[in-house]
Order: structure tokens, then C-alpha cells, then sequence
């Protein structure tokens, strides 16, 4: 359909915890259900845009017309954004990327030894995707990261999106029970930059798949203004 709003558009999306193991049996995770960047890529696909949705371990079921693809860690996430990156105009990143990793994965199971009551892991830390990409020299897409914050929620949105050199990002206050983590409705602030002015603006409290439809029109717009300058 000639008339959809995302038609031609290439959006990669990121969705989903990463998962870090520790040994065969054990990993270090959060409790990401995926569900905000899913609907992302639902509605992305139905305004007409060719979707990739690069997610981590969900229980979610692939919406229709988006190309999914399966990863595990953070350091497979990057490798699968960054090989669609030249066929990427716009990357959303929602997932919920594990700050640090185990500095080596042992081999076999860990054994806990008799009398132990300790134990240390040493971690390190993982690449940022939504920085590297955004900061990249060669085929940068344009950018728009999440914030999930407890306090100055629009305040430190902005310093992320001003840190990571982002064209937009979507702030949401994590404190708040009613939305976020696990459900199926979100409040979120949009942030943006548009020639060195920051503008917000607050959306109601929606269904993921509703406000996702709205925050997608406003990222195309933004993004077909950059593209004439
Ligand atoms: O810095 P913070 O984790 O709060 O930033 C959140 C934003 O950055 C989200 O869009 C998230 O998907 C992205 N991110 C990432 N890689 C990381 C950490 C965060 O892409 N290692």
C-alpha cells in the first residue's frame, strides 16, 4: 500500500533482556519481557516499514512481516545490529542490555566446594549498541534509545540522549507500578533534538501497540525532516 506512512523505511529494532552465562547451566539476566519493543515492531511492520527485530530470550511470538532474529548476549546483539547497519534508516533500541558480562564463561558447570560461604564474579563491561551505533563514522542510522528512570525522569533522558549522540529518545518512569516492566500499557515522554533545540512531549497513558503506532508516526516525521537538510 502506496499510502502507509513507513513504506520504503529500514528500521532495525532491538527487544528483550540479554542473557550472560556464567557456565552452561547459569546466566545473569533481568526481567525485560520484550513486550514495548514486540509491539515496536508490530506496528512498524503494519505502517509499511521492512522490519528487523534482533531479540534477546522472550517468551513473545514474532509478530507479522517482521524478520526476527534470535540472540543470546549483548556482544551477539551488536554483531547482528551492526551487520544490518549499512540497511538500516532508523534503529530503535529497547532492550534491556546487561551492563556487564562474566569476564570468562567457565566450561563446566560450577562446583560449589565444601565449606565455600563466598563467591566472587568477575564482570566487565559489555559494549553500549544504541552508543556505537549512533556514534559510528560510516552508515550512522538514525537513533532513538529508551530511558527507564526513577527520578528526573525527562532530565536524565536528556543527558542520555545528548551522551549517546541520539536523535530521539523515549523516556518512561520505571517507578511507576501501573506501566513498564511486564505490562502491557506504558506512559512514555518523547525527547528530542531538532537543530540543536531539545522539545518533550508527554503522551497519555496507552496500550503498548497504541502508543507505539504514535511514537513511530513522530519518528518518521523527524526522520524525513533530517533527511531534506
Ligand atoms: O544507559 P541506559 O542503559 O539507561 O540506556 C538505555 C538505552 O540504551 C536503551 O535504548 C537501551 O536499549 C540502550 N542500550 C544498549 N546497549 C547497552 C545498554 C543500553 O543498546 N549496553
Amino acid at each position: 500500500n502506496a499510502e502507509l506512512p513507513g513504506r520504503g523505511l529500514k528500521i532495525t529494532l532491538t527487544a528483550g533482556p540479554t542473557q550472560e552465562p556464567l557456565d552452561p547451566v547459569r546466566y545473569l539476566s533481568n526481567h525485560s519481557s520484550g513486550k514495548m519493543g514486540f509491539a515496536l515492531a508490530q506496528a512498524a511492520a503494519e505502517l509499511g516499514a521492512k522490519v528487523h527485530l534482533i531479540a534477546g530470550p522472550v517468551q513473545l511470538s514474532t509478530p507479522p512481516g517482521v524478520q526476527r532474529v534470535d540472540v543470546v548476549t549483548a556482544q551477539e546483539m551488536l554483531e547482528s545490529c551492526q551487520q544490518l547497519q549499512a540497511q538500516t534508516d532508523i534503529f530503535i533500541a529497547c532492550a534491556a542490555v546487561a551492563d556487564y558480562r562474566v569476564e570468562s564463561i567457565a566450561d563446566q558447570k560450577i562446583k560449589k566446594q565444601p565449606g565455600q560461604q563466598e563467591m566472587l564474579l568477575k564482570l566487565v563491561e559489555n559494549p553500549d549498541i544504541l552508543a556505537t551505533l549512533a556514534t559510528s563514522q560510516s552508515s550512522r542510522p538514525f537513533c532513538v534509545g529508551f530511558a527507564a528512570e526513577t527520578q528526573a525522569v525527562e532530565d536524565y533522558a536528556r543527558r542520555k540522549l545528548e551522551k549517546k549522540n541520539l536523535d530521539a529518545i523515549i523516556a518512561n518512569d520505571v517507578s511507576d507500578t501501573r506501566i513498564g516492566f511486564g505490562s502491557d500499557h506504558n506512559q512514555v515522554t518523547f525527547i528530542y533534538r531538532e537543530k540543536g533545540e531539545f522539545y518533550q512531549e508527554a503522551l497519555p497513558l496507552a496500550s503498548k501497540i497504541d502508543l507505539s503506532r504514535q511514537l513511530l508516526l513522530k519518528i518518521f516525521k523527524l526522520y524525513s525532516k533530517q533527511d531534506l537538510t
